[in-house]
């Protein structure tokens, strides 16, 4: 088990721009390590209403002497809006916030995404440092930085790339999340694996159990590997120009759950659970991969306590237009991250609706 003196540290190499990535139990009160990367003396902590109770008093102490306010959303996806940018940007205002303030996310992917794009607007763009308080925004959302919103006609659609300063995640406050929520965040782990390492894939298979009642070991090697694993994505690729579009592996299919699941139906991190399952299903059905691949990647997503059927109701048609609105479409084809096998994804464009349909249609009518 880690102790608090010791954090993992994980750096995402940006040139001038890198910073790290902490791993640990208790680096919400390790205010002299994070406070170090704040370079002016206003900061703006956005939250939600559900986090800011448990944890705001900890980071809060750390702010001690700043000018500092905080923003809190209510909690859920719904709320990842602009509306919500806008208030945020009114309260770093208010603040009085010079082009060397900070803005704090405290929170799980919907705090970091929407207080990320909130730190892109303000003159321009502000530091950012991530607080993540979820498994998956600790291995997935807070690294790398892509923040943004949502607009009705689908998730994400508005964004910018922008860095964190630095990345804190106490993995304390994963003790709190509730046991859906942290089974949600595995699959984020999963998906590094799925796409591009055989071993951990393998290591994962080994300890799922262990993975999913929250063994600490496991944990923090689950959460450091799969970090190390985006980050050398992103330090190769920060702006999605190729081989980062293989982390949406499941996230074409996935959002489309979502948005149709009106965002309480599927949790993001179920989403992708079940689309990368689908996206397994396509690889099959086009010759790409094996079936043997499509069931250990089901086996363990099972084993960790993931979705793997789509909700009850779902409609194909309906799915298969919100998935032709997906960022990576290009003129009227879709481009979907499919695979070879377990830890071979491969980007692949001009997949044939047809074929797309014909798997959503299995997975409506129930496979298992
Ligand atoms: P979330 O932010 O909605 O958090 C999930 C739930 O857990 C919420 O109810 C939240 O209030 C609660 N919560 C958070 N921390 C808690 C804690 N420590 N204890 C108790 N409850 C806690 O959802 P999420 O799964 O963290 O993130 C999903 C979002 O992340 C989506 O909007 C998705 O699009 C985005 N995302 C972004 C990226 C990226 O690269 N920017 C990557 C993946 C996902
Ligand atoms: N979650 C996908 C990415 O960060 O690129």
């Amino acid at each position: 088990m880690m102790s608090n003196a010791t954090p993992q540290t994980i750096d995402v190499s940006l040139d001038e721009r890198s910073y790290p990535v902490w791993i640990g139990r208790g680096l919400l009160d390790d205010s002299a390590r994070w406070r170090a990367t704040l370079r002016g003396r206003h900061a703006l902590v956005i939250s939600n209403r559900t986090v800011a109770p448990l944890y705001l008093e900890r980071v809060a102490r750390g702010l001690d002497g700043l000018r500092w306010s905080s923003f809190l959303l209510d909690d859920g996806e719904a709320h990842k809006s602009f509306a919500n940018v806008g208030l945020a940007l009114d309260a770093l205002a208010t603040l009085g916030a010079t082009r060397d303030a900070c803005v704090i996310a405290l929170g799980g992917g919907v705090v970091g995404d929407l207080a990320g794009f909130t730190a892109a607007c303000w003159m321009r763009g502000i530091d950012l440092i991530q607080m993540p308080t979820t498994l998956l925004a600790m291995v997935d959302s807070s690294v790398g930085g892509k923040t943004g919103v949502n607009l009705s006609a689908g998730k994400n659609l508005v964004g910018a790339f922008h860095q964190p300063r630095a990345v804190a995640a106490d993995i304390g406050t994963l003790d709190s999340l509730p046991d859906r929520e942290y089974r949600a965040g595995i699959a984020e782990i999963v998906k590094g694996a799925a796409i591009g390492d055989t071993t951990f894939f393998a290591w994962l298979e080994q300890h799922a159990k262990a993975l999913a009642t929250r063994d600490e070991t496991a944990l923090v090697h689950a959460i450091a590997t799969k970090v190390r694993y985006k980050a050398g994505v992103v330090a190769r690729d920060e702006t999605e120009q190729g081989e980062r579009a293989l982390l949406n592996l499941g996230h074409t299919f996935g959002h489309a759950l979502e948005t149709a699941g009106r965002y309480t139906a599927l949790l993001h991190g179920e989403g992708v659970a079940v689309g990368m399952l689908l996206a397994a299903r396509l690889s099959e059905r086009l010759g790409m991969s094996d079936p043997a691949d499509t069931l250990r990647l089901e086996q363990l997503l099972k084993e960790v306590g993931l979705p793997t059927t789509v909700p009850p109701g779902t409609d194909p048609e309906q799915l298969l237009a919100l998935m032709r609105l997906d960022k990576k479409n290009t003129a009227g084809t879709l481009r979907l991250i499919l695979w070879r096998s377990i830890g071979r994804a491969e980007i692949v464009s001009g997949v044939n609706e047809a074929d797309v349909l014909a798997i959503l249609r299995e997975a409506a009518k129930g496979r298992d």
